[in-house]
Parts: C-alpha cells; structure tokens; sequence
C-alpha cells in the first residue's frame, strides 16, 4: 500500500509563473512534501476554475462513501436524500456540497456521474462539468532537480520547470519517492487547467522522521542514509488514470543522497 501524505492540497498549490513562492508554514511542518506549484490564472477566469477544485476537495473527501451510498441502495429519493445520507456518513459541510453539486444536474445524472468516475474525482469533476477539459494539451520539464542533492536528514527543494505550447487540461502533478526503507512515498496535486507557456515551481520535501506519524496507519518512512529517487509526473487527469481527459504529458527524475 502506498502511503499517501494527506495534506490540504488548497493549502499547497502556489502558484506563479516563472516564480517559485515559498509559504511559511505550520499545520503542514511534518508532512512529507510541505507545498508546492505554479498557476498562472488570471484573476479575472478564476472563477469557473475555483468551483473545479472545490469539487475536487469534494470528490477527494466523499466519492468512496458516496459511491457506497449508492450501490448499497435504499436511500435513493432525491438530491436530499443521498446527501443527507452523505453528510450522516461524513460531515454537514460535505453534504452541503454535495446538495449544490447534485442539484445541478438533477438525482439521476449525478448517481450515473458517481458511477462512471469510479472514484478519479478530476474525471468525476469534468463530467458534472466543473472542471475544465483540454484535451490538446501538453508539457515537458525542462528542468528537474532536488537541492541539495546530498545531505543529512532534513528539508530539501524539488524544483522544477515545465514548458507547454498548447496549455493544459485539469490534471495533477504527482511526486513518488523512491526510499531507501521500501516505503512508497508519494503526493498528488490538482494541477488546474493552464494556458501555454513555461512555469515553474518549487517544493519542499521534509526528509526527516515525521514524529507525528501513527505506525497504526500504515509504515513511517524513516529517512535512513542512502539514495533517493524522486519521480515528478505531470498529467491531464490523474496521472495514470484510464478514464477520459487523461495522459501523462511528461515524466521525470532526480535523486539526492541523505548522508549520515
Ligand atoms: C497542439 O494542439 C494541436 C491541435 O490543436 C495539435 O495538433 C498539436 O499536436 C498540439 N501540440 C502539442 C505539442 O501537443
């Protein structure tokens, strides 16, 4: 099983072309990767894009207990019905959106919606429609590189370059880390739909013990001394998704030495 480092993902997308922005943060101090990436969205198209990632959020936190919901059947009247069911199951905050998002396209589209996302929530978010589509779009990194690229336990940069000639379509950036325990490490972030261009971004990886972590959950990467091999993807929908709207545009890698 992977172990995925959940962290707020509104929280980490920072985002300015040709820029890397670095945020203080605290919440996020003991997580894997503490933020991330580039938008270069005008102010003015947000937003179309802005209910794209409040559906995302969405998607992330109830299309499994929704999907359940409904293939459990029973509760099934309407877009009330399914969301209190929802919201008893989770929060009343989520079933508030998930009211919004039902009733946009009425009881029976949304449970076909549910079904065929299949729980890729950008796939889910682009048939609602909230969420943008390109499906001629690309990008290749032109740099890739982990600084410092050897060092002891503590916090190293992942920064990186990517150029696009035809923008991109709603996607992810999707970080793996190959480690030296055999704990698969790895982050996904919404990578909202961009024009073309070339954009860079920065992000810190925190290569130290998280004291935080609960063994219970799943392994602890420990960061013991060796070679590390960090993957970066980027991709129109998730990356490595089977569902339309989907590709991975570029793929590259770096790795970094943690010393004794
Ligand atoms: C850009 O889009 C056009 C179609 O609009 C396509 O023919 C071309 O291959 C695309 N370029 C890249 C680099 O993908």
């Amino acid at each position: 099983m992977k172990a995925i480092l959940a962290v707020t993902v509104s929280a980490l997308l920072l985002v300015q072309p040709l820029m890397s922005l670095r945020i203080p943060t605290t919440k996020t101090q003991h997580k894997l990767l503490l933020h991330s990436v580039i938008r270069p969205v005008p102010e003015a198209s947000r937003v179309g894009l802005d209910k794209c990632k409040m559906c995302i959020d969405f998607a992330d936190q109830a299309l499994n207990e929704l999907l359940n919901i409904i293939l459990q059947g029973g509760v099934i009247g309407g877009c009330a019905d399914l969301c209190n069911a929802l919201a008893s199951k989770t929060s009343p905050a989520i079933g508030t959106v998930c009211n919004l998002l039902c009733d946009i396209v009425g009881i029976e589209e949304f449970i076909k919606i549910v079904q065929n996302a299949d729980l890729d929530p950008i796939y889910y978010c682009e048939l609602l429609p909230l969420c943008p589509i390109n499906d001629n779009g690309d990008a290749k990194f032109s740099v890739f590189e982990v600084n410092p690229t050897s060092g002891p336990q503590g916090k190293f940069d992942i920064d990186f370059t990517y150029v696009s000639q035809n923008g991109t379509g709603t996607g992810e950036i999707s970080i793996e880390i190959d480690t030296v325990d055999g704990i698969p490490l790895g982050q996904a972030f919404l990578h909202e739909l961009a024009p073309a261009g070339t954009f860079n971004g920065d992000i810190q990886l925190n290569a130290q013990p998280d004291p935080d972590c609960d063994p219970s959950q799943g392994p602890c990467e420990q960061w013991l001394p060796g070679d590390y091999t960090v993957k970066i993807a980027i991709c129109n929908g998730e990356c490595g998704s089977k569902h339309p709207h989907s590709k991975v545009y570029d793929e590259a890698q770096a790795t970094f030495t943690i010393t004794q």
